[in-house]
Parts: C-alpha cells; sequence; structure tokens
C-alpha cells in the first residue's frame, strides 16, 4: 500500500507517524497547502490512535491525537472557546448498518426496551468545509473565529464578515450572546470559476472545495476573502445567554433560520432507524446533484434534554454521529504514462496507477489531459500523487506529492511519433493538443470512429462493442462504416466470443440502423466539434446531406450557434474525398435517412435579430414565443446585453427590465411581438 513503511518497533513507528501528523497539520493549517489528502491523514491518525490504545506507555502530552485540531496560526489573533467547540465522532459510512447501529446505541444507552417509541433524530447533511463560531452580542455579529483545536481557534472576523450569506445582525433578537455554529464552504461553480482564472493566469490550483475555502477563510487580507464567494451554513449552537433556547435541535435551527441564518434546507426530523435509512438513501442519490461537496450525513439525537442526558465521551458526544462517505481522493503511485489515441488522433497521456478505491470504485487509470497539464502538475513517473473521484467523473490527477518522489523517478515525453499506426505527431495550432495525423490509416482511429459510428446516440448498432470492433479492425475485415453492412453471417460467426445467435442478432441490429435520420446520420459521421446538438441544427437547416455537404463556409456560419471554428471543420470534412466515398459507398449498402425540407432560419425575417424574454405573456408561454421568434428566423438569448435587439416583457418582468433601459434596449410586449412576427 503507498505510504506504509515496514514498521520497525511501536514507539519508532508512533514517532514516526507523529512527525507526519504534524507535518500535514502545519502544512495544511499553516502553509494552506496540504501535502496529503484527508483520507490518508485519518489513516494515520487513526493508526497513531490505535498504537496509543494498545501501548499507554508510548503516548505523549504533544501527541496530535491530544487535541482536536491544529494549531492556530500565529499570525491571526487567538480566541478562546468558552464552550469549547466539539467534534463528533465519525465513522466510515456503512449505509443502513450504519444508522441502525447508531440507532440501537442510542436506544441501549437510554436503556430503552424494544416497546418504547422511536427515538427523534435530528439527520443534516456533513458539509465538507472548515468549523466556525460566530458570536453575535445583542444581535450584532461581534466576533466570527475558527475551530483551532477547540479551545482556542483563531479570529477570522473580518474575514466572515465578507461572507454575504452570514447577517452582520439578527432579525428579532436581543440576546446578550448567542454563539452560532457552523461550516464555512465553497460551492463548486465558485471553485470552478476560482481554478479557471488561476489556471489562465498560471498559477497553481486548488486541489478541492475545502483546501480553496480554508485558504480564503484564514486571509490576513480580507479583502482577499472578499474577492471569493464563501457560503455559510449553521448547524449549531454555542454559548447562549438570554436567549430562550428552544426544546430541540430541529427547533434550534428552525429558530436561527427565521433569525435570517442560513440553515440548510437538505434536512429532515427522522423517527427511528428506518428514517435515518431513507434520509441517507435520499441524499445519497442527491449528492451529485448538489452544488457544494458533502463528506457524509450527520445524525443528532433531537431532544436537548436527550442531549444533555446522554453526554459526552471524552471529547465526543454520546448523541451524535457523523457517517462519512468513502474517500473521493486517494494517494497512489504513478506506475507509468501511456498514451491513447482518441477517435479524432487525439493524443491523450493516461496515469497507469497502483489500483485504489476511491470515490467508491478501485481505480488503475486516470486521464492527464494533455502535454500542459503534466507540466503544471510537475508530474514524474515514480511520483506519488493525488488521486480524485468524485460522482460519476472520470477519474483525475490532482496533485503530486514532492515529497515522496523517489530517487529513480523518470520524465515523461509526448511521444514523436503515433504510439499505434506510426504517423507522425501535430500540434493542434488552436488548442494544447497533440494528434495523430493518420486519419483511418490510423486502426487506433479507425476503431474509435467505429464506435462512435455505432454508438447509442449515433447508428445506434447493439452489439457493436469495444472487443467485437478491436476482431474487426485487427483482421482487417472493416475499415469504412460502410464496410460493417458487407458483413455477412459466416464471417460474424467465426470471430471469437460470437455464436451464431449473436451473430444473427448483430446482423439485425445492422438491417435496423440502416434507416436513420439525417440528424443521426450526420452525428455519426464524427466530424469535429460537431456533437449531438450542432448536428441537429446542421440537419434542420439544410434539410439534405447534399446541401449540408455542398455548403461554404459562410453559408455554414448562418446556421444559429455554428461558429468559424465548427464551420471550418465542416465544410474540411467533405471537402476530403475519403469522406465523400465513404459516404457514397453508405448509400450504396442502403443506408437512409429521412430528408426534411431546410428549415433555413437564417433566412427568416426576423434573422439576425436577439430577443430576450422576460416575466409571464398573456398568451404565450415563453416555449410558444421562443419557437415562433425562433421560426422566424431571430435568436432568443437569456440575458440582456448590448446585442439585444428586443426585450419582450410580460407580468412581474424582473431585473432583465432594469438592464433592457441600462442598455437602451427596446422593449416590447406580447401583442408587439406578435405585429413584429407577422410583418
Ligand atoms: S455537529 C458537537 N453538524 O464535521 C457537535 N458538524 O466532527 C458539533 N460538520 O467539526 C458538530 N456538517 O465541522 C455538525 N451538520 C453538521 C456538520 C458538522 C459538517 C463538521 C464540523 C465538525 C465535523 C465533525
Amino acid at each position: 500500500m503507498p505510504g506504509a513503511r515496514p514498521s520497525s518497533t511501536p514507539a519508532t513507528e508512533a514517532r514516526s507517524l507523529r512527525a507526519a501528523i504534524e507535518r500535514a497539520n502545519h502544512a495544511y493549517y499553516v502553509l494552506d497547502a496540504p501535502v496529503m489528502p484527508d483520507a490518508e491523514y485519518d489513516r494515520l491518525f487513526r493508526r497513531l490512535q490505535e498504537l496509543e490504545a494498545a501501548h499507554p506507555e508510548l503516548m505523549t502530552a504533544d501527541s496530535p491525537t491530544q487535541r482536536v485540531g491544529a494549531p492556530p496560526r500565529a499570525d491571526l489573533p487567538e480566541v478562546r472557546h468558552r464552550v469549547p467547540m466539539l467534534s463528533i465522532r465519525t465513522e466510515t459510512d456503512a449505509g443502513p448498518e450504519g444508522a441502525r447501529a447508531f440507532d440501537a446505541r442510542i436506544r441501549r444507552e437510554l436503556r430503552l426496551v424494544a416497546d418504547d417509541p422511536a427515538v427523534e433524530y435530528s439527520a443534516e447533511l456533513k458539509f465538507d468545509g472548515l468549523a466556525v463560531s460566530l458570536r453575535y452580542e445583542h444581535g450584532v455579529l461581534a466576533r466570527a473565529a475558527t475551530r483551532g483545536d477547540g479551545e482556542v481557534g483563531e479570529d477570522v472576523t473580518p474575514n466572515v464578515r465578507t461572507i454575504r450569506s452570514i447577517p452582520l445582525r439578527l432579525g428579532g433578537v436581543t440576546a446578550a450572546v448567542l454563539e452560532v455554529r457552523g461550516e464555512v464552504f465553497m460551492r463548486r461553480d465558485e471553485f470552478e470559476r476560482l481554478n479557471e482564472r488561476r489556471r489562465a493566469a498560471d498559477e497553481k490550483v486548488f486541489v478541492n472545495p475545502r483546501n480553496a475555502a480554508a485558504g480564503f477563510l484564514r486571509q490576513l487580507d480580507s479583502r482577499i476573502t472578499a474577492s471569493r464567494n464563501l457560503s455559510f451554513y449553521c448547524y449549531g449552537l454555542g454559548e447562549s445567554d438570554g436567549w430562550d433556547v428552544p426544546r430541540t435541535h430541529s427547533a434550534v435551527l428552525a429558530a436561527l433560520s427565521s433569525m435570517g441564518l442560513p440553515v440548510a434546507d437538505d434536512r429532515t426530523v427522522a423517527r427511528g432507524a428506518d428514517e435515518l435509512i431513507a434520509f441517507h438513501a435520499a441524499v445519497a442519490a442527491r449528492r451529485d446533484r448538489l452544488p457544494f461537496d458533502i463528506d457524509g450525513v450527520v445524525y443528532k439525537v433531537n431532544s436537548l434534554e436527550l442531549q444533555r442526558e446522554l453526554g459526552f465521551v471524552s471529547r465526543e458526544p454520546r448523541w451524535a454521529v457523523a457517517h462519512k462517505y468513502p474517500p473521493q481522493e486517494e494517494v497512489t503511485q504513478v506506475l507509468g504514462i501511456d498514451v491513447q489515441v482518441g477517435r479524432t488522433g487525439k493524443i491523450t497521456p493516461v496515469a497507469r496507477l497502483a489500483p485504489v478505491f476511491v470515490g467508491g470504485v478501485t481505480v488503475s487509470n486516470a486521464t492527464l489531459h494533455n502535454e500542459d497539464y503534466i507540466r503544471a502538475l510537475d508530474l514524474m513517473i515514480g511520483d506519488t500523487v493525488t488521486v480524485r473521484r468524485a460522482g460519476d467523473v472520470i477519474p483525475q490527477v490532482v496533485a503530486v506529492l514532492p515529497e515522496r518522489r523517489p530517487a529513480g523517478a523518470r520524465a515523461f515525453a509526448m511521444p514523436t511519433a503515433c504510439p499505434v499506426c506510426g504517423s507522425s505527431v501535430e500540434r493542434d495550432a488552436e488548442e494544447k493538443d497533440l494528434r495523430c495525423s493518420g486519419g483511418l490509416f490510423c486502426p487506433a482511429q479507425r476503431k474509435q470512429a467505429l464506435l462512435h459510428f455505432a454508438g447509442r446516440r449515433a447508428l445506434d448498432i447493439e452489439g457493436l462493442g469495444d472487443k467485437l470492433v478491436e476482431q474487426l479492425v485487427e483482421a482487417d475485415l472493416v475499415r469504412t462504416p460502410a464496410d460493417l453492412f458487407r458483413l455477412d453471417l459466416a464471417t460474424v460467426e467465426q470471430l471469437e466470443r460470437m455464436g451464431r445467435k449473436s451473430a444473427e442478432n448483430l446482423l439485425q441490429a445492422l438491417e435496423r440502423a440502416r434507416h436513420t435520420t439525417l440528424e443521426r446520420f450526420v452525428y455519426a459521421l464524427g466530424v469535429r466539434h460537431v456533437g449531438e446538438s450542432t448536428a441537429r441544427d446542421l440537419a434542420r437547416h439544410f434539410g439534405s446531406l447534399d446541401a449540408l455537404g455542398a455548403a461554404s463556409e459562410a453559408e455554414l456560419l448562418e446556421v444559429p450557434d455554428v461558429g468559424p471554428v465548427v464551420a471550418a471543420s465542416v465544410a474540411r470534412f467533405f471537402a476530403e474525398p475519403h469522406n465523400r466515398e465513404v459516404i457514397a459507398q453508405l448509400r450504396k449498402a442502403g443506408l437512409e435517412w429521412t430528408e426534411g425540407a431546410a428549415q433555413r432560419t437564417a433566412a427568416g425575417h426576423l434573422a439576425g435579430k436577439t430577443f430576450v424574454l422576460t416575466g409571464t405573456l398573456p398568451h404565450w408561454t415563453r416555449d410558444e414565443a421562443k419557437g415562433r421568434i425562433e421560426a422566424a428566423g431571430g435568436k432568443v438569448a437569456g440575458s440582456v446585453s448590448g446585442k439585444t435587439d428586443y426585450v419582450v416583457a410580460g407580468d412581474a418582468a424582473g431585473s432583465k427590465l432594469d438592464k433592457a433601459r441600462e442598455f437602451g434596449v427596446a422593449i416590447i410586449d406580447e401583442a408587439q411581438l406578435k405585429r413584429l412576427l407577422e410583418a
């Protein structure tokens, strides 16, 4: 396993673990430059806890296990928490079993028997950010502090004041002291924007939203914090004086929310284990669509009285548990770097990894995008890296751990010839990518082109997958998509893993694929830069393949949403004799598609005019109005800019109307739009 060292004695192992943990703490909390992902930190920490439990004589007062967090950075003022900021017991998420075990434990502690009613819980998200305490005095935000080691944190008041969602004054609150606790985090969209900008400026990117949030929250210069859109959700209460505290945790959250504090809607009051399980399942299903990262769920006994009765074990409340999802980041070693050749010849470097379990699957490859990406990471073969797999996103190498670079690490160079067909490699003028110049001569491109042609959203040839295409190309039975339609039963039957039945099925699928639509056919051709929606636009605009094939770049540019790159690519494709030949062969093979009348949007009398719709129109729905404008050649945009010609305003029109006035754009109503359309 990466990171594991042959352990000598428990004493030396404990010493080296402490050193490693302290180094990681310093890097994370003080330098804002993490040197290991959380999963590994947790593992080292747990191992140290185990060792100290088994060998109490090894325990030292300064062991990192003796405090909840990290030391405050010396350059932010210290704040002592009057009520310590504790952590909660964290378990690796075990799904329904975990919820049942927690409920059973609570019932045992409360000495409940089977007939007693279900315990009520507050079920919440576990936000993946930084714990922060907000102290309101007489309703006014007086101080904000990080958790630090739980006893002493850092004063981040000026920084927190820049977080727009945090009220500086609470509504209707006179309590002398009300200390609210919650999590500061960065939304995913904000994180992406931030990294995009940093990448463009050749600056180091943040590994994940939490590191970015930590970096900005703990800035000495709060103007830098203000430049970022940080978010906050509260999840609990600290000190309070002069506030009539409600009797349940859920009522506390509701009260905080009514004072104007941000509280996440994704929470529920769950009765018994079954309802906890239902919450868990609902969150798991929504997780990837949430606008921010979570790393698990939290269950808390809802009644504050029962919380008091349950109390604490060491520094963790007995009444709460966090069930943490399997890590989305792990460390592993890069064993090698392969290059893959895609459908359009793009050469992509791929890291071959020592297999690691991350984001719920075992990962042994991760894309490295292109040469620039490798350079930005400063990656060498042999390096230990952080791999991230979030949701169904393909695994990424997000960082190199430079201090673990082995002596024999090797630099990687992109190939100068295609590794599959030996053709020369060219660098795109407009992009950072390298491309094999072999075109369909290159078996790798041929395979990918065939797979694309047969794909579900193209001609949908069921059964024509990876393995089969591989064989067909290797045996030189198929060179172009047209060859597919010349396959016969005898040939197909002979292929590996191809009984009579599957051979027949494939031929039937090919037969079905002979009848398709123009837009699917255009998409299936695999023209560079032509995705599904562009294929649809092209098919509608030109109505027939001949018209599309004959179109000049200027004519292609008349299609809405087609820009110079796409127009050039389409024109180049049809100018290529080889491509025309393949299309002719496909036609000869009996391939046919429905061709419609050209819907030359640009020919409409509103061509070149841009509309923005706002508010509710009296007779038309927004889609209807949009359809009519587009049918007349006009374009409908989402927001008002200097390029907008008309804003169509209905009832309850909002800020777009102000924008229209600001830009001096004509504002019309539905009746006027109707006249314009009929003109
Ligand atoms: S309750 C005494 N609720 O996860 C209980 N914590 O240890 C205090 N966290 O330090 C924590 N979401 O930073 C609580 N809904 C939630 C949370 C949450 C995230 C963080 C918090 C805490 C850590 C768990």
